[in-house]
């Protein structure tokens, strides 16, 4: 993990020479774009990682503090049923920094509906159980990702031609019944192992309602309903509402602190917002911490729950720079700062990254971009110092 072939740090060397510095990238708007194609690749290419050159690179350093061990509060990474089952090289890797540098866990799709409702009254939870079976094995809590989204619908249930009551009922037993499932696993204290559920992800588009399959069949308090619904199933484990953008759109932010308050105002139950945070290596700026300390003011818990740090939304590179490689460390210390600074204690819920190799990242756009914290070979990128500086509260700014 903290070594590189020479040929590989002379090609980083090289094209860190070269890059032009250019710093005209214009205003941005961030997060995640509508016409990527995610793709979430479940590859198990070897890693090269076969001597001892020390990394000096520009992209690369050598970590000596390991992420959970800096933070207040749980840090998170994503995990498939299919990689933790892999022996590959890679995957052997991944899971050895996993269980290193993490103690929570979200499954980046094995958990969501499209995979696990698989028609009426019918789920399938076995992908779900693998994971759950890995955490407890390896001490990781489990947050569950996500009960109900617009992108992740099984095709049945897009195409169901009952009545809208029977589709309403059919949302109800899949929730109470993957809410129910999934609260049965224990550690050997009897502790649950998911620990908290992303209810409803997504809800606004901008500062409105996001028209959707639920709203057009339920109605736009459909996710109330799914709250209530969840509570009903599991009285003890944590409800999260998760939405992008809550950092960088002030009007969105507005929106979902006002339908918290209406929550709370109408008893229904919600325990934490989850900040998704896909941030750009320039976006948000100020926004970000005012972003946490407005989230963090409506008293509920706060995950930021799927961070990333995009360096070519603009596309206008072709090769990770130095000077990009520099802003997105300075802005995963930001993110790392203002959280464990802003949040209360009893509030910080956890810090959730959203893959490890840029290669492995939703983001990653067939190589032009390189959002994570470790690079192909699964070295440390300096964005994870960066990480690393905020978590120990060190001010970037
Ligand atoms: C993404 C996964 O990373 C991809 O593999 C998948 O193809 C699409 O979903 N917001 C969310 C996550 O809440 O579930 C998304 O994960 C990324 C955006």
């Amino acid at each position: 993990m903290k070594t590189v072939k020479i040929v590989m740090l002379m090609i980083l060397l090289v094209v860190a020479g070269c890059s032009s510095g250019s710093d005209d990238t214009g205003p941005q708007v961030g997060g995640p774009s509508d016409d990527i194609d995610p793709g979430g690749s479940d590859d198990d290419n070897p890693d090269n990682d076969d001597d001892d050159v020390p990394v000096v690179g520009p992209f690369v350093y050598d970590a000596t503090e390991d992420l959970k061990n800096v933070a207040s509060f749980p840090i998170g990474n994503i995990v498939s049923a299919s990689k933790l089952a892999s022996t590959s090289t890679a995957n052997t890797t991944f899971k050895q920094i996993l269980n290193t540098e993490y103690n929570s866990i979200t499954a980046e799709n094995d958990m969501k509906m499209a995979n696990m409702f698989t028609g009426p009254d019918t789920y399938d939870f076995s992908d779900g159980d693998a994971i759950v079976a890995y955490a407890k094995e390896n001490g990781h809590r489990v947050h569950g990702h996500a009960l109900i989204w617009h992108q992740s619908i099984p095709n049945w249930l897009n195409n169901f031609t009952g009545t809208d009551e029977e589709f309403e009922a059919q949302v109800e037993g899949y929730v109470k019944a993957t809410v129910a499932h999934f609260a049965e696993a224990e550690d050997d204290d009897g502790n649950p192992i998911v620990a908290s559920w992303d209810v409803v992800n997504e809800y606004f588009d901008g500062s409105s309602v996001r028209s959707s399959l639920f709203t057009q069949r339920i109605g736009n308090d459909f996710h109330e309903k799914a709250f209530q619904w969840a509570r009903e199933a599991d009285p003890d484990v944590k409800l999260f509402y998760n939405d992008y953008n809550i950092a960088g759109q002030v009007d969105k932010r507005n929106a979902i602190i006002s339908m918290v308050n209406n929550f709370i105002t109408n008893s229904i139950p919600i325990d934490g917002i989850g900040m998704q945070m896909h941030l750009n290596h320039d976006w948000p700026s100020s926004d970000l911490p005012l972003s946490i300390q407005a989230i963090s003011d409506t008293g509920l818990l706060v995950h930021i729950s799927e961070l990333d740090v995009k360096v070519n939304y603009g596309d206008d590179i072709t090769e990770l720079t130095e000077e990009r490689a520099a802003a997105q460390e300075f802005q995963y210390q930001r993110a790392g700062y203002y959280y464990t600074s802003i949040v209360p204690l009893a509030q910080q819920f956890g810090l959730t990254l959203w893959g490890f190799r840029d290669q492995d990242s939703w983001l990653y756009d067939g190589g032009s971009d390189w959002p994570l914290l470790y690079d192909n070979d699964f070295n440390t990128k300096i964005s994870h110092r960066g990480l690393v500086a905020g978590l120990n509260e060190e001010n970037p700014e």
